[in-house]
């Protein structure tokens, strides 16, 4: 009898595929590309699990793959899938959050620090060999001790970013469609305000909201022009919260003093200004890009796979629904 077959969309460390192919009949696509939504369904016309790195995996995807019982994302984010249209299919869809969450806040910090002080442009100076001699004037940057950092999103990597304000004495002000207890609160060491105050307050904004059609654009315009010009954009979430072409506008204009970006509106689309603005610093979404945390996210949707396709819930799923519905039947 043949195995059941599993989908891996691009190589993933090999104790994951390990761990699934004790069990199924696994195929992992061996280019480290992007798939586009014909060629993934063309390979899952067969399919009973899907392990997505980043694929797009859009209803035709779904149509078309008629055995398929999961779709167990590689990423706490999965705004790449039709959650709505594999619930409809009764097809959990997981993620693997956690694991990466303090890799994610470290990167969100190297940018909140990088981008004041002008770190990519210092290292650029003595690459150069512009440094013959120390300048009084050189390369001054902004204060990153003591400063407010303004948390727009306290999510898991939110709470983790704000955890580390904590060793820079910063003031942490955060916004939040819910609100923790005050207890927690208090022991984050973080205050509740409003978004138009954390705007106005922030000296470094730092987003940590999900991309969902509340937060897309949650920063444009208006919100820019609410921050300080001296204020900072740190982006490591997700780059359609931001309103690209607004950012580039606020910066052009001085009406914000720079920004460190992670993710982009149309990845690996960058709009073409900010490529050429020395107070942004710019990273190709690698938040959660270290070997220990990209192992880490691969075994746990391995875990997700396996628990689906074994008929048991699986440890991070995004639609409960589906269970729900069929326990109501
Ligand atoms: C990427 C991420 O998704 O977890 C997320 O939400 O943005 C990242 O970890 C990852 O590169 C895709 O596999």
């Amino acid at each position: 009898m043949s195995l059941p077959k599993v989908y891996i969309t691009r190589p993933v460390p090999s104790a994951a595929v390990e761990r699934i192919a004790a069990r199924y009949d696994v195929k992992m696509r061996p280019e480290d590309a992007p798939l586009d939504p014909a060629q993934l369904a063309e390979s899952c016309r067969e399919v009973e699990g899907l392990v997505a790195t980043g694929a797009r995996v859009v209803e035709e995807v779904i149509a078309q793959a008629p055995r398929l019982r999961v779709v167990a994302n590689v990423g706490v984010g999965y705004d790449n899938i039709d959650v709505a249209a594999c619930t409809r299919r009764g097809i959990p869809v997981t993620n693997t959050p956690d694991v990466l969450t303090e890799t994610t806040a470290d990167l969100a910090f190297v940018l909140l620090m990088a981008a004041p002080r002008r770190l990519v442009e210092c290292d650029r100076y003595v690459r150069e060999g512009k440094w013959q001699y120390s300048k009084w004037e050189m390369l001054w940057g902004t204060d990153i001790y003591g400063k407010t950092l303004g948390v727009y999103g306290l999510g898991r990597i939110g709470k983790a970013v704000a955890g580390r304000a904590r060793g820079f004495s910063m003031r942490v002000l955060y916004h939040d469609v819910v609100r923790p207890a005050p207890a927690l609160e208090q022991e984050l060491g973080v205050q509740f305000v409003g978004r138009e105050t954390l705007l106005r307050e922030a000296d470094y904004l730092t987003l940590h909201v999900p991309l969902t059609p509340e937060t897309h654009h949650l920063i444009g315009a208006r919100e820019l022009a609410l921050l300080k010009p001296t204020a900072f954009l740190i982006n490591a979430a997700r780059g359609k919260c931001v309103d690209e072409a607004a950012l580039v506008e606020a910066l052009e204009s001085k009406r914000l003093a720079g920004a460190g970006l992670d993710v982009f509106e149309n990845e690996p689309h960058v709009h073409p200004a900010l490529l050429n603005m020395p107070n942004v610093v710019l990273a190709p979404h690698v938040g959660s890009a270290t070997a220990q945390t990209r192992l880490a996210m691969a075994m746990l949707a391995a875990e997700n796979l396996l628990a689906a396709l074994d008929g048991r819930r699986p440890p991070n799923l995004v639609n409960p629904e589906i269970y729900a519905s069929a326990s109501s039947q």
